[in-house]
């Protein structure tokens, strides 16, 4: 479905910017009704900044370590998402935690994407901890943003084995490719107004569903 209006979409990235490469290449093609409004980072050295830089995208750094507190930090933050017009706010490995004053300028307009089968696995170094703990799949979580530490309503999931001879970077790179997949198409969804939020469940109104099970080790 190609929409006539398109999502006024602000990223926010704190590292490398392989989602927002993914979002942007998404939308370039046609296959995402977004417009990337703003490319925000709380690093002056985020690869993000300079991939939005490359496709012409706006972009602003705003250095949290310059704030006293993380609501003084937010409510800058807000201020520049207000004025780019946003509609979306997408956190594409933005590393700050939101506070109260940046949920309420967005209430259920700001989504995340978290790198483990959530409610397994949240916080920090995930892809290790799947590994540690001996888990045979992980992968990846779209879900609203909450006020808890990645607790808020699942969007989509992608699920990858873990096999016995991995290390994070590998299983990283591997969960990455999915992330590049049900990011944009999640941002598409809530584009098509297709996405219904019922207390912590969320429908994707005329999806499909998945018929495959997985098992791993496979069976024989
Ligand atoms: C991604 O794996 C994303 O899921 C993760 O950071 C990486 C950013 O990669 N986010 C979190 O861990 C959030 N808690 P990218 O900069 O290449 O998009």
């Amino acid at each position: 479905m190609t929409l006539n209006k398109k999502l006024r979409v602000a990223v926010l990235a704190s590292g490398g910017g392989t989602n927002l490469q993914s979002i942007i290449d998404q939308s370039q093609e046609g296959i995402l009704d977004a417009e990337i409004c703003l490319v925000l980072s709380n690093n002056q050295d985020a690869g993000a900044l300079k991939r939005a830089q490359q496709a012409g995208i706006e972009t602003l750094c705003i250095d949290h370590r310059d704030f006293k507190t993380r609501e003084q930090f937010d409510q800058t933050v807000v201020a520049a998402l207000k004025k780019a017009g946003t509609e979306l706010v997408v956190l594409a490995g933005f590393m700050r935690i939101i506070s109260e004053i940046f949920l309420q300028a967005f209430p259920q307009k700001i989504i995340n994407i978290h790198p483990a089968l959530l409610p397994a696995f949240p916080g920090l170094h995930v892809q290790q901890k799947a590994i540690e703990y001996g888990a045979k799949f992980s992968g990846c979580t779209v879900h609203f943003v909450d006020a808890g530490v990645d607790t808020g309503p699942i969007i989509a999931q992608a699920i990858v084995p873990i096999f016995n001879d991995d290390n994070e970077e590998i299983l990283a790179a591997r969960i990455l490719e999915q992330e590049h997949k049900i990011y944009p198409q999640a941002i598409q969804w809530i584009a098509e107004k297709r996405v219904k939020i019922e207390g912590r469940c969320v429908h994707i109104e005329d999806s499909k569903n998945v018929t495959a099970a997985f098992i791993n080790p496979p069976i024989r």
